[in-house]
C-alpha cells in the first residue's frame, strides 16, 4: 500500500483481553491475524501490545502510539460487545478527533453474512490527528470477515491523512 510518503505505512495492534492479558495461556490469535491483515495491506506493524479491559490503559496506549510513536494506523481487537467488562468504544471515544463512523459501519454490515451477532459489535473507528484508530470484535475469524470492505478503502483513507501529517 502507498499511502502518498512512498514509505509504508506504519501500523500498531492492540489486543484488548483481561485473561489473555493475565496470562491465561491461550494464544492472542485475533491480535496475530489483525498484525497479518495490516501486512497484507502493505503497512509495516511496528508495535503490538495486549491489554487487559481497562479504560486507561487502552487510551494510553492509543493516545502514545498516535502522538507519540506517529503510527498511520491502530487497529485494535477485542472489548467492543455489550459485557461490563467491554470498555474499547468508550476508549477509543475518549481520544478520537474525529469519528468516521462509515468504517464502522462498513465493517458491522460486512459481518451480517458471516453472524446474527454482528450488530452486537460497538467497535468505533476515526482519526487522532493523521492517525486512523479502528476497532475491531474479538474473535478472530472476525478480522477478515470485518475487515474485508476496508482494503479497498484504507489506502486512500491513509493517503488523505498523510496530507495532514
Ligand atoms: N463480527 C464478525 N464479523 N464476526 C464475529 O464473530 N462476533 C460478534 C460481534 N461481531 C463477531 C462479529 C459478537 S458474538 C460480539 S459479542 C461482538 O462482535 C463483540 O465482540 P467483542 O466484545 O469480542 O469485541
Amino acid at each position: 500500500m502507498t499511502a502518498g510518503g512512498g514509505e509504508a505505512p506504519r501500523a500498531a495492534v492492540l489486543t484488548v483481553s483481561s485473561s489473555r492479558a493475565g496470562g491465561s495461556g491461550e494464544p492472542d490469535e485475533s491480535g496475530e491475524r489483525l498484525a497479518e491483515f495490516a501486512r497484507a495491506l502493505g503497512a509495516e506493524v511496528v508495535a503490538r501490545e495486549l491489554v487487559p479491559d481497562e479504560r486507561e490503559r487502552i487510551e494510553a496506549r492509543l493516545r502514545a502510539w498516535a502522538d507519540e510513536e506517529r503510527c498511520d494506523l491502530v487497529l485494535t481487537t477485542g472489548g467492543t460487545g455489550l459485557s461490563p467488562s467491554d470498555v474499547t468504544p468508550e476508549a477509543t471515544r475518549a481520544v478520537l478527533h474525529r469519528e468516521a463512523a462509515g468504517i464502522a459501519e462498513a465493517m458491522r454490515a460486512a459481518s451480517r453474512d458471516h453472524t446474527p451477532h454482528w450488530m452486537l459489535s460497538r467497535g468505533m473507528a476515526g482519526t487522532r490527528g493523521a492517525t486512523l484508530i479502528v476497532n475491531f470484535p474479538g474473535n478472530p475469524k472476525a478480522i477478515a470477515e470485518a475487515g474485508e470492505p476496508l482494503a479497498a478503502t484504507l489506502p486512500h483513507a491513509l493517503a488523505l491523512l498523510r496530507g495532514g501529517r
